[in-house]
């Protein structure tokens, strides 16, 4: 650098540093990159999307060394599905997010479909050490090649490993770990250590029911049986297992829970979860349950899985945000879809009938801006209308024992959700049939009905979050619950709570919470 311009660059980096001084704050480029980021109509504030493209189902969900991992179904070529690779994001607190760089690539074996991760403490694959323990992740391999000819074994398992902490990968040269003897749905395994019985144990779906396998090293599976075939809701492919136990609350019990996707055949449409509550004995997984249940009764909450090895055995859940119905259709351009906040599941027993509850997460708090709690009084019959500025980026919260109300999310173009608890006919509905765009697809302009015949007699939160294209309504911490996509033309500014009883009920603690941004 010739002297004047070491002098410019000088003079230049003296009064950048005054100026900064003088506002106490960082250089205006720097402002400028971070209020740019993210802000794209629709774009949530604070649940997980990825910087770009397409992203379905949430993989390889592993917690190690203080990192949360989270892989996910991805394209990175366009907004549509495409050939799916696997994204990558970290977190701490499983709130704010770090982008990675794409960890799982298609290679001759397949497109890299959905899969978990475990880490592999024993070291039992020999991929690591037992001082540097691998992280292990086992997928499914889509050979595009051998479903366009016709077959039906172009689904296989294979697994890749990690020896620093999920940021590079290899895949292993024995793949695949899996082979496939003509099923045409094989996929989605999900493994956990089986601390009884000192095996790793997978789930892993085949069209219509759950196969569970094990193996020693990760490498070496042999399948042990079968569940599901006469039991559960069948109106489409089962896709995406979890088993793992579960504590009842207030109990020693524990009992073991399966969450199993399918699509179709969700009750509102498209895709959904449902869960079964049972025993796993090492080998079989039973269950005297009847009753087809939901983990979430909207439409948007599919694929969703659990943590592994999350600190406290804590099972924290993160579904994908959209329903393969309309999925490719959504108004969105620069990314598509998003992931549920991370909620923590918990059994209950309800009636003498166990009840998998699902809750957002203790750290939501920290981006919750709390705001002083009211108490509003409804008379019967009539209504009460909030204006509130932040609607489109909040939490909703308040106590009460009516059963006989109607929340509606408004703007001034006449767009409107519509929440709605009916008593007598112990129904919860979301109405998004006007909420703004919604002729983008047919079936996407739904009134969604959720039967809450449990509830509580006394008083239970209503608690509902909602980012400008979701909404999260939570009935009783998470006895009942429901997800859906909205896409308001503006943002919502009145809230109005309307008695549809003739008696006056309260609201107790109601609060509409700012919620901060993450990125
Ligand atoms: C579920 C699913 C999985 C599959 C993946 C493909 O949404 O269909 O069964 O592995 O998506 O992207």
């Amino acid at each position: 650098m010739n002297l004047p311009t070491r002098l410019l660059v000088f003079i230049l980096c003296f009064t950048t540093l005054i100026s900064c001084k003088n506002k106490d704050q960082k250089p205006e480029v720097a402002a400028t990159v971070k209020t740019d980021y993210y802000t794209e109509p629709y774009r949530p504030q604070f649940h997980f999307t990825p910087e770009e493209k397409w992203m379905n189902d949430p993989n390889g969900m592993v917690y190690h060394q203080g990192i949360y991992h989270l892989f996910y179904q991805y394209y990175p070529e366009d907004i549509v599905w495409g050939p799916m690779h696997w994204g990558h994001a970290t977190s701490k607190d499983l709130v704010h997010w770090e982008h990675k760089p794409i960890a799982l690539f298609p290679d001759r074996h397949g497109l890299i479909f959905s899969g978990s991760a475990v880490v592999d403490f024993a070291n039992t694959s020999g991929f690591g050490t037992e001082d540097n323990p691998p992280l292990v992740a086992i997928f499914t391999y889509h050979l595009m090649e051998g479903e366009k000819a016709g077959r039906k074994d172009f689904q296989t398992q294979g697994i890749a490993y990690s020896l620093d902490n999920g940021d590079t990968w290899t895949k292993y040269e024995g793949n695949p770990v899996i082979g496939n003897d003509g099923i045409k749905d094989f996929r989605d395994p999900k493994v956990f250590w089986d601390e009884v019985n000192h095996t790793w144990i997978m789930s892993l779906v085949a069209g219509d029911h759950l196969q569970l396998w094990n193996s020693d090293n990760l490498k070496e599976w042999t399948k042990l049986s079968e569940f599901g075939k006469d039991q559960g809701a069948h109106g489409g492919v089962w896709e995406c297992p979890d088993l793992f136990p579960l504590k009842v609350e207030g109990s020693e019990e524990e009992k073991w829970v399966l969450l199993i996707s399918m699509n179709p055949g969700a009750p509102n449409g498209g895709s959904g979860t449902q869960y079964f509550v049972g025993e796993f004995d090492g080998e079989k997984f039973t269950t005297d349950q009847t009753e087809v249940k939901w983990i979430d009764w909207g439409t948007d909450n599919y694929a969703g899985v659990t943590y592994d090895n999350a600190p406290k055995k804590e099972r924290i859940f993160i579904g994908w945000m959209s329903n393969w119905s309309y999925a490719r259709d959504t108004p969105t351009e620069k990314w598509r879809s998003a992931m549920t906040v991370p909620r923590t599941l918990s059994l209950r027993k309800i009636n003498g009938d166990y009840s998998l509850f699902n809750y957002p997460i203790k750290n939501l708090e920290l981006i919750i801006d709390e705001t002083d709690k009211k108490e509003i009084t409804v008379a019967g019959d009539s209504k009460e209308i909030l204006p509130s500025e932040n609607l489109n980026q909040s939490e909703m919260k308040f106590q009460t024992t009516t059963k006989d109300f109607q929340l509606k999310l408004s703007n001034s173009l006449g767009e409107e959700v519509l929440l709605t608890m009916f008593g007598e006919e112990k129904q919860f509905f979301l109405d998004r049939t006007n909420s703004g765009k919604v002729d983008f697809q047919d079936d996407f302009a739904s009134v969604q009905i959720m039967p809450v015949s449990d509830l509580p007699e006394g008083e239970y939160e209503v608690r509902v979050l909602i980012d400008h294209s979701s909404i999260e309504v939570f009935i009783n911490k998470g006895q009942y619950v429901m997800t859906a996509q909205l896409f308001p033309s503006e943002n919502y500014s009145d809230l109005t709570i309307e008695n549809l009883g003739d008696a006056a009920f309260a609201l107790e603690g109601f609060q509409v919470n700012a919620v901060k941004r993450i990125w």
